[in-house]
């Protein structure tokens, strides 16, 4: 699964680059990405058009960059360290602002400014990578938040009330105008969340990862057969 995830960043990246001069990636944060980050740092190193490639985040815990539940420390440990990106190709959340609004602000206004757009407009990423958590969370959109009605910001503080925190992340209408969006989703642990989200007619408030539908863009979920072993007759 972490080699399928490799390669299709690896094609996305070459894609875009090709066809537009650049290619724009939220990464995702937890464990699970991990091992995709580790591979695309030692195989790919040499033939990702790194120049080209400009990195955010599509959710991070309210936590200095420094901390262990730093999303954005994680995937610089694993990956952006390790290869040779600018760090001016590197967006992170400024989830050290003791004032996680103001944080999800600062990070609405990064995307507007580096997508070129206006308030109300939504950016379209070439490759936004999300995970699954057990309760069907994906991203920091919990079942039962806030954020999951959101409409028109692009980044909220979402409280979240059973880790007593805010999370800062991107809402609903980002993941859903990316070009692609690829859930990696590892582990027997998941199993469940999987089948609810996507073999069953429960609501996506209580699976928010069953409201990532892109417009216009691909789906693709990847997935190890501990995590599919839920699935009725998986592919
Ligand atoms: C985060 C993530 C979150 C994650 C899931 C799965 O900040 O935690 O962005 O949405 O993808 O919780 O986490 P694991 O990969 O650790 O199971």
């Amino acid at each position: 699964m972490f080699e399928a995830g490799a390669e299709l960043v690896a094609r996305s990246a070459i894609d875009a680059a090709r066809d537009r001069g650049q290619f724009t990636i939220a990464l995702s944060g937890g464990s699970t990405p991990k091992s995709l980050y580790h591979l695309l740092a030692s195989n790919a190193r040499t033939s990702l058009p790194w120049g080209h490639m400009f990195f955010f985040w599509g959710d991070e815990r309210h936590v200095p960059p420094t901390d262990m539940d730093s999303n954005y420390r994680m995937a610089n440990e694993a990956m952006l360290a390790k290869i040779p990106v600018a760090e001016s190709n590197v967006f992170r959340v400024p989830a050290e602002n003791p004032d996680a609004a103001a944080a999800a602000a600062a990070y609405a206004q990064t995307l507007q400014d580096f997508f070129g757009i206006n308030p109300g407009q939504v950016p379209v990423f070439d490759l936004v990578l999300l995970g699954l958590g057990p309760d069907g969370h994906t991203a920091s959109l919990f079942p039962g938040t806030a954020a999951l009605a959101e409409k028109s910001r692009l980044v909220v503080a979402n409280w979240v009330e059973k880790f007593n925190t805010h999370r800062i992340t991107f809402t609903l209408p980002v993941l859903n105008a990316a070009r692609c969006v690829a859930f990696l989703v590892s582990g027997t642990d998941k199993a469940a969340a999987l089948r609810s989200v996507l073999q069953s007619d429960a609501p996506g408030e209580q699976y928010p990862a069953k409201l990532v539908r892109p417009a216009n863009g691909k789906l693709i979920w990847l997935l190890d057969r501990a995590a599919a072993s839920g699935l009725s007759d998986p592919a």
